[in-house]
């Protein structure tokens, strides 16, 4: 279908999600800074590819090694650029320190610096293909919580654009559709930045699975009415009691399927739990640019001088949520102590 990011020991080649749906353009990033800008400006999006994408650009950093430079130097300059490019997806510092890890394991049996390098780029790519192998077992696992005749609402875009593989949450529905069980697929357009509407859509126009996009603010009649089955949504960071954080919107979605008895389905891998927060509270959650509220393909949709609250996230809280679905299989409440990272 498209290959979202691929890297070939020199360089990162990366679908520009910005331009989808319209134009399907490769951006060739070069070094630890350019991976950090595509992280940060969202050419790359979705917590296991920002995470794959912070390994490349950490794979980079011994690439163009200055004389004055130590190993050592380059690539915690790196880590530092790529570490601060977004806040909230824990993969992204799951990346940073499965690079750490094999970057000091390298320094330690003595490596040259092409022995260095190789072990970054064997290591990243370890990570690639590790991330795919937990979306391939949670679209699995996850289709096997949807019903026959199911229809299931989404938000925001969690599928191969997201994650390497076919996706968490829309790996499931994917899955399900497969599987005959999915009769249509509502999608969240997931304002301010409509990675539903461009990305999910796109995704499942081009497998021919019916869908609908609707207004975020539709999913609410749409329910109340009876005609979803199930919403599953992915997961940027899970804090230790299982508090969740996502895309903004999905805390009303949460809270809308706990109203009305429904599912609520959170599907991730355990690159995104982060054993070290213990709830919600501590996740940090990103404020984006003002203009991305203001601003629609260009044009202000607000009145010159409007001011705009732009959080990327919301944190739902994990009593709301019917069951995780991880690489390890489905766990439903008490979810504490039962999923290890
Ligand atoms: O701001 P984004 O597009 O990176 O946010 C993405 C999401 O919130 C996804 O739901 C999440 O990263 C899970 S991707 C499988």
């Amino acid at each position: 279908m498209f290959e979202a990011i691929s890297f070939n020991g020199s360089s990162i080649s990366l679908l520009d999600q910005r331009a989808l749906p319209q134009q399907a353009s490769y951006l060739t990033l070069k070094t630890p800074k350019e991976a950090a800008w595509a992280i940060h400006a969202m050419a790359v999006r979705g917590a296991p590819m920002i995470g794959v994408t912070a390994a490349f650009g950490m794979a980079l950093s011994l690439r163009d090694l200055r004389e004055d430079e130590s190993l050592e130097q380059a690539f915690q300059n790196a880590k530092q650029q790529i570490h601060t490019s977004r806040p909230t997806a824990k993969n992204l510092f799951f990346a940073l320190h499965a690079m750490e890890d094999a970057f000091q394991e390298a320094l330690r049996e003595g490596l040259s610096l092409k022995g260095a390098q190789e072990r970054l780029n064997a290591r990243a790519l370890a990570l690639f293909r590790e991330e795919t192998q937990r979306s391939e077992a949670i679209a699995r696992f996850g289709a096997g919580l949807i019903p026959t005749g199911a229809r299931v609402l989404t938000h925001c875009n969690t599928g191969s654009l997201a994650v390497p593989g076919p996706g968490t949450a829309l790996g499931a529905i994917k899955e399900a559709f497969a599987q005959g069980k999915v009769k249509e697929v509502y999608v969240d357009e997931t304002r301010p930045l409509l990675q539903g509407s461009r990305l999910t859509a796109f995704e499942l126009s081009s497998l021919n699975i019916p869908y609908k996009v609707i207004a975020d603010s539709a999913a609410a009649g749409l329910i109340e009415a009876g005609k979803v089955d199930a919403v599953l949504v992915g997961a940027d960071r899970i804090a230790k009691n299982g508090d969740t954080a996502n895309k903004v919107g999905t805390l009303m979605l949460a809270r809308l399927c706990a109203v009305h008895g429904l599912p609520f389905f959170v599907l991730a891998p355990t690159s995104t739990i982060d054993p070290d927060i213990e709830d919600g509270s501590g996740i940090p959650i990103e404020e984006r640019n003002e203009a991305e509220v203001l601003m629609l393909s260009g044009t202000l949709v607000a009145p010159p001088g409007a001011r705009a609250f732009n959080p990327a996230f919301d944190v739902t809280p994990a009593g709301l949520i019917c069951a995780f679905v991880t690489e390890q299989g489905v766990f439903q409440p008490p979810f504490l102590g039962s999923i290890s990272e």
